[in-house]
């Protein structure tokens, strides 16, 4: 009889997440286990199964993310900070299917097809989205092409440059780290996400193409699955570094969102007023009103590909 799956990985010095192919997780820590014995200390070896590998990988993006939980829940959509975040969502997405494609290559050098082939299909699939983003903010009658030309968003560089690090590694097997912390945290949003957005633009307006693929409305839904299983059939050592990366991409987002929920709207219209020398559309128009009484708004990470 065959044993059932249990996989584990250590996040930090303290913290390993294990969990079960039934779908128990926990994390545990090294200084809390009694005598010296720590049974998680050794690298786990065995196979893998999607029920556990799911869990590791929402596990970690939930420690990473433990630091912001309760502000996030309290944010409200802007109109600028939507802007800012179709920016983000450009940065994130425009490099995607090259930097994929980087690490394709790479692990067909290695001899790893299967990891080159999980890849390239990732790579076509992401092909593209960078547009949406722009035609949500042409949409908006932002010119997109020069905003994001002189425009990152703070919160959003260090992601791109991690994703960049990741893809052009020797060993690039953390970008499906990156690309799994990103798309599974899309893939949270639902319609109501998309409702809230649509309420601030203009009527007649369509500027949430980017947001709709990027949701549990879209694509994203499948590229999840598609990734849990793909990570579940890998090697031990190739899950433990996708993992961790899943963290410490989620460590880096979070500080993004941080960042940008810091943000008062004021500042964002001044610095993209800035940026583009001429106040944006809706700052003229019927939408100012409406957003003079939000405050606080979704971070420019929230979307991202
Ligand atoms: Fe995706
Ligand atoms: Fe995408």
């Amino acid at each position: 009889m065959t044993r059932p799956v249990m996989e584990w990985v250590k996040l930090t010095d303290d913290v390993s997440i294990i969990a079960r192919e039934s779908g128990e997780v926990w994390f545990h820590t090294a200084s809390g286990t009694k005598g010296d014995a720590d049974p998680f200390s050794a690298p786990m070896t065995g196979a893998g199964a999607t029920g556990s590998a799911v869990r590791l990988l929402d596990g970690a993006i939930h420690l990473g993310f433990a630091s912001i939980q309760k502000r996030l829940a309290r944010r409200e959509p802007t109109l600028a900070a939507y802007i800012v975040a179709l920016v983000g969502a450009y940065h994130t997405s425009v490099h995607t299917p090259r930097n994929l494609c980087r690490a394709a290559d790479r692990f067909n050098e290695l001899g790893r097809p299967e990891v080159g082939a999980y890849l390239e299909d990732r790579a076509r699939e992401e092909t593209g989205h960078d547009r949406l983003a722009l035609k949500d903010l042409r949409a908006l009658g932002v010119p997109a092409e020069r905003l994001v030309a002189n425009f990152i968003p703070e919160g959003i560089k260090p992601l791109c440059e991690r994703f960049d690090y990741l893809c052009f590694q020797d060993y690039p097997i953390g970008c499906i780290g990156y690309s799994y912390c990103l798309e599974r945290i899309s893939a949270l949003k639902q319609q109501d996400d998309v409702d809230r957005v649509q309420a601030l633009c203009p009527d007649g307006v369509d500027a949430t193409r980017f947001l709709r693929t990027h949701s549990g409305l879209g694509s994203e839904v499948t590229h999840v699955e598609e990734t849990i299983e793909f990570v579940a059939s890998l090697p031990a050592n190739d899950r433990i570094r996708v993992v961790r990366e899943t963290y410490e991409s989620a460590l880096i987002m979070a500080e993004g969102y941080n960042h940008e929920l810091l943000k008062p709207d004021a500042e964002i219209l001044e610095e993209l007023q800035q940026i583009l020398q001429e106040p944006l559309p809706f700052c003229r128009g019927p939408y100012s009103s409406r957003n003079e009484k939000r405050r606080v708004h979704p971070p420019a990470s929230a979307l991202t590909s």
